[in-house]
């Protein structure tokens, strides 16, 4: 029987440390570190993600404003908007939840957002810099996977790490991150034949599709340490992820829950970026 990673417990771990460094900041006289929030819309996803976003920075002791627009609101009144974050020296992190409506184009806005307060690691600056394998910042679930793997001890050096999903936010990002730490790595996707051939390769498995029962245990390695990044309704109503969780957990060695492996740790990385951009704003880094 696999272990479950509790992912929960992982962030809790982070965020209670980013909590006690800023309560050393602001015993120190430090000024809080301010992460600002934007939500254009109302999709309902995003609404929740951002309420928790806001509420675990406020919960770490930081400032968090939320700017809470339309989805009227025009190209250019955004691009004001984070402009105006850009340049107040009160912000450090700035985030502008995605997608947005149709009308705006999210490349101009992320390219908008100042790489230095660009907490999700999206502006092409910080994604160049990750690729070039230079200091950047991490894009924040791709983070919590890595971190999630060291610490469950899990060896990535050699082993054959496989991606599904090539997302921006997600897949490219945490390829990458497996490839910097030796992992012999295959990105799959949408047009990749006989899936489960690849998959069963897998020593390490990450799964970003949003495809619910996408991977079921025939699909796997025995002893593979899967990673869930999923994030479905199963036609019951629950939440789930990409992977037949009931299925694989007796073959696999490791296996992230849906909802509460990988999910809560996006949030935690959030939370470590904005301190880490924090103190290279007051260092003027
Ligand atoms: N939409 C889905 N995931 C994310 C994320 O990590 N950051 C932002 N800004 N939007 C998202």
């Amino acid at each position: 029987m696999g272990k479950i990673i509790d992912g929960k417990a992982a962030a809790s771990a982070v965020r209670a440390r980013v909590k006690s460094e800023v309560e050393n900041i602001i015993a120190a006289g430090g000024r809080k570190p301010c992460l600002a929030v934007v939500i254009v819309g109302d999709d309902p996803a995003s609404r929740i993600y951002v309420r928790n976003k806001v509420a675990a920075a406020r919960e770490a002791g930081m400032e968090s404003r939320l700017e809470d627009l339309p989805a009227s609101v025009s190209q250019d009144e955004l691009i004001s908007l984070v402009n105006g974050l850009n340049a107040d020296p009160e912000v450090d992190g700035v985030l502008v939840q995605l997608p947005l409506p149709s009308h705006i184009d999210e490349s101009i806005i992320i390219d908008t957002i100042a790489p230095s307060k660009d907490v999700d690691g999206f502006h092409p600056l910080n994604v160049a810099a990750l690729q070039l394998g230079r200091e950047c910042i991490l894009p924040c679930t791709p983070a919590g996977i890595i971190h999630l793997l060291y610490r469950e001890g899990v060896q990535i050096e050699g082993k054959r790490a496989v991606v599904i999903g090539r997302s921006n936010i997600v897949g490219k990002p945490v390829a990458k991150l497996l490839l910097d730490r030796h992992a012999t790595v295959t990105l799959c996707h949408s047009r990749t034949r006989d899936l489960g051939s690849v998959t069963r390769e897998a020593d390490i498995l990450v799964t970003a599709v949003g495809h619910a029962g996408l991977i079921s245990a025939d699909m796997i390695k025995e002893g593979a340490v899967i990673l869930d990044v999923g994030m479905n309704r199963s036609a019951d109503g629950h939440l789930c992820g990409d992977v037949d969780f009931e299925g694989c957990i007796g073959k696999a060695s490791l296996i992230t829950p849906v909802p509460g492996g990988v999910g809560p740790m996006t949030i935690a990385m959030l939370l470590q970026n904005t301190l880490k951009c924090y103190k290279r704003h007051v260092e003027g880094a």
